[in-house]
């Protein structure tokens, strides 16, 4: 657990359940503030929430950069994570315009929308972290979509370390494996013995579980030293 003096605060999308609420909770235990973005509020005590659907950020956009302003000081030490994910199932030669445009909303559009905003008001030693996943550097087969979009958040990380050169912030793009969590139960629910096929996966035979990652994007938003970089966090992959 990293220990600091000055004041911090955690901008998180995606933290009513799952990776995101893990993480919440870590970064309280550390001694930062905490503003959660989702459409369900997060329970855990001492979070702000902001209520909304990413979505649709920019509809939103007077009320949510009113309570930034309320809640961060003009310069503060600031990790902003995006961790709210969407997750579709669909094929390359099978994908829907609009359901591509609903997952990217979220996964990509999102995230720059909250950087432009933020990044104005983060002091050195602010961090950005993307929550991408073993599939933003590698394909299955059906989930195109999610795929493609998160392919696309590692080239927004990388283009991110890059065009913040100089200004005392730091990137990473943190790639869960099978994380046990409502997305993945959601995901294996229809499919029978997918669940047991991809706890297989990983070369220790189990799911990873939200606390582990969380430790994992702590580590990551307080150590500059990782920059630009894609970090995994998978318990190893057993490749076919
Ligand atoms: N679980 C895994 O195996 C796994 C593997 C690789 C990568 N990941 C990545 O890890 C991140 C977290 O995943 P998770 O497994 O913790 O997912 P999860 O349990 O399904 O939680 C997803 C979070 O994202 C929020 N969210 C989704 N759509 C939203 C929207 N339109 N507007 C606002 N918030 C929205 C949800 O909040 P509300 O429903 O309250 O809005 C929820 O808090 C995602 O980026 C995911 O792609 C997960």
């Amino acid at each position: 657990m990293t220990q600091f003096t000055e004041p911090r605060v955690l901008i998180l999308t995606g933290g009513s359940r799952g990776i995101g609420e893990a993480t919440l909770k870590r970064f309280l235990q550390c001694g930062w503030r905490a503003i959660n973005l989702s459409r369900h509020p997060s329970k855990i005590k001492g979070v702000t929430n902001i209520i909304v659907d990413l979505q649709n950020l920019s509809v939103k956009q007077a009320e949510i950069r009113k309570k930034f302003e309320a809640e961060l000081a003009e310069s503060s030490i600031i990790s902003l994570i995006h961790n709210a994910g969407s997750f579709i199932n669909d094929t390359a030669d099978a994908q829907s315009a609009e359901t591509v445009r609903a997952v990217f909303e979220v996964n990509v559009v999102a995230p720059i929308i909250l950087n432009r905003w933020i990044i104005p008001l983060m002091a050195t030693g602010s961090s950005i972290i993307y929550i991408g996943s073993t599939l933003a550097e590698k394909a299955v087969p059906g989930c195109a979509s999610y795929i493609t979009s998160k392919h696309a958040v590692a080239g927004l990380m990388k283009a991110s370390c890059q065009d913040l050169a100089g200004k005392g912030i730091h990137t990473c793009c943190v790639c869960p494996g099978v994380t046990e969590t409502e997305m993945l139960i959601e995901r294996c629910k229809h499919v029978p013995g997918l669940l047991e096929t991809l706890s297989g996966l990983s070369t220790y035979h189990r799911l990873l579980q939200p606390d582990e990652l969380a430790e994992l994007i702590e580590f990551c938003a307080c150590h500059p030293l990782i920059n630009g970089a894609m970090i995994h966090g998978n318990l190893g992959q057993v490749e076919r």
